[in-house]
């Protein structure tokens, strides 16, 4: 064979020696970002025809393939990585066999764009089943229109296929969100990283993949129930408002590589379930901070734990920096839900959503008898 031009060639042998479902490791699927081009007989315009015409994927309904800077109407297209992506139609999904280990957890990745609807969603689910998950992406997050959301799912098998639908129902056909770079994380179960915090990923240092070139950090859904939590050991609990999971790389983190920002104000809560003695006082740590990405006001984290209830007010000037605070309460039942939301929320001059950053999170037992009162503290 003469290369005269050597990375078709090598995508080829790529695709010719890897046609078995590789095992997942951390990062993209293979061809996670749709940079392998389907064949063009097997296009019409912009449409993906064959069912297996992109490399590693199988596509049902009407699927587009787009590349960056084409245009729709007035509007431009870009793509997060590379230069192109796919954007599903009415009823229409994306599939592809990953391997994984049976009984492990996963987190799955990934970027979405809405286009022409308001309010656009996505089923993101594993087969065989039934773990499933409906992703909104009504809410513009970010200024580039481009937002990345995790979900996550307990491996029932060791091959399984992962789904993104859309089970739109626009007018236009053509009308459904863009879809670029998927990607996978094992997740290993929550331990307490320190003996004494009964929290378990209380740094929040065990999450979703982030991909290196997002600098929009990655939102985490709220939970269903039963669901598992792309954030081991926590659960977002909302109507359909996300919290955004930041990293040192792109943000400023008050402790470790990892954080989480609470953009959504009230509407949004994070929580975690610890089993506590009735009666026993325990302390809640945690520090409140700003992520460096320009949320500039006073913003207010406010902690619930048993009966307990601390507000914490941080006044951000956008640029980083955060405040350690505390909260002792008695138990009152042998599971305490450690609560954290934020009072408000910050729309910042570009439009997008932002507000105070949660992260360290600590809880220890101080006593062994019930105190006579409780009492709020603040460091
Ligand atoms: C593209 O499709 C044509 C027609 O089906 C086929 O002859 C050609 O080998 C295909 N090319 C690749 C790279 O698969
Ligand atoms: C391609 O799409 C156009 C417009 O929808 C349609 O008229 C045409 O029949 C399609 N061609 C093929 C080969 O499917
Ligand atoms: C998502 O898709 C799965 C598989 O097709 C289906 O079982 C599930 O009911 C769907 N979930 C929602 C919320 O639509």
């Amino acid at each position: 064979m003469v290369a005269n031009n050597g990375a078709p060639v090598v995508a080829l042998l790529l695709l010719l020696v890897s046609a078995a479902a590789r095992a997942a490791g951390d990062g993209l699927l293979q061809n996670g970002n749709f940079e392998y081009s389907p064949n063009k007989s097997q296009m019409n315009g912009t449409r993906v025809m064959g069912e297996y015409a992109i490399p590693y994927w199988k596509v049902t309904g009407f699927v587009e393939y787009i590349a960056s800077g084409q245009k729709q109407g007035d509007m431009l297209l870009t793509v997060p990585e590379g230069a192109h992506a796919v954007r599903l139609g009415n009823e229409a999904s994306i599939q592809q066999q990953i391997s994984v280990t049976r009984g492990m957890y996963y987190s799955i990745t990934f970027s979405a764009a809405r286009t022409c609807a308001q309010s656009e969603k996505l089923n993101v689910s594993v087969a065989p089943g039934p773990e499933s998950g409906e992703l909104p992406i009504q809410t513009v997050y970010t200024s580039s229109g481009w937002d990345s959301y995790a979900w996550a799912f307990k491996a029932k098998r060791g091959l399984v296929s992962l789904i993104i639908h859309n089970h739109g129902e626009d007018d236009d056909p053509a009308c459904g969100p863009l879809i670029d770079s998927v990607a996978i994380k094992t997740l290993y179960p929550p331990q307490a990283t320190q003996t004494d915090n009964m929290l378990k990923n209380g740094d929040f240092e065990e999450g979703p993949y982030v991909f290196p070139n997002a600098r929009w950090g990655v939102l985490l859904p709220p939970n269903t129930e039963d669901e598992h939590s792309p954030l081991p050991g926590w659960m977002v609990l909302s109507y359909t408002k996300a919290v955004k999971y930041v990293d040192s790389a792109h943000f400023a983190v008050p402790h470790g590589a990892r954080a989480v920002e609470l953009v959504s104000g009230l509407e949004t809560a994070l929580m975690q379930e610890v089993p506590t003695v009735p009666g026993r006082s325990y302390r809640l740590e945690f520090s409140v901070g700003d992520a460096g990405d320009s949320c500039v006001g006073s913003l207010q984290v406010r902690a619930y734990a048993g009966e307990g209830c601390t507000t914490v007010p941080y006044n951000s000037q956008g640029t980083g920096g955060h405040t350690r605070a505390s909260l002792e309460f008695a138990a009152v039942a042998d599971v305490t839900r450690v609560v954290f939301v934020s009072s408000s929320y910050i729309t910042k001059w570009d439009g997008t959503l932002c507000g105070p950053v949660v992260d360290d999170v600590s809880l220890v037992c101080v006593s062994q008898q019930a105190p006579p009162s409780r009492r709020l503290l603040r460091l």
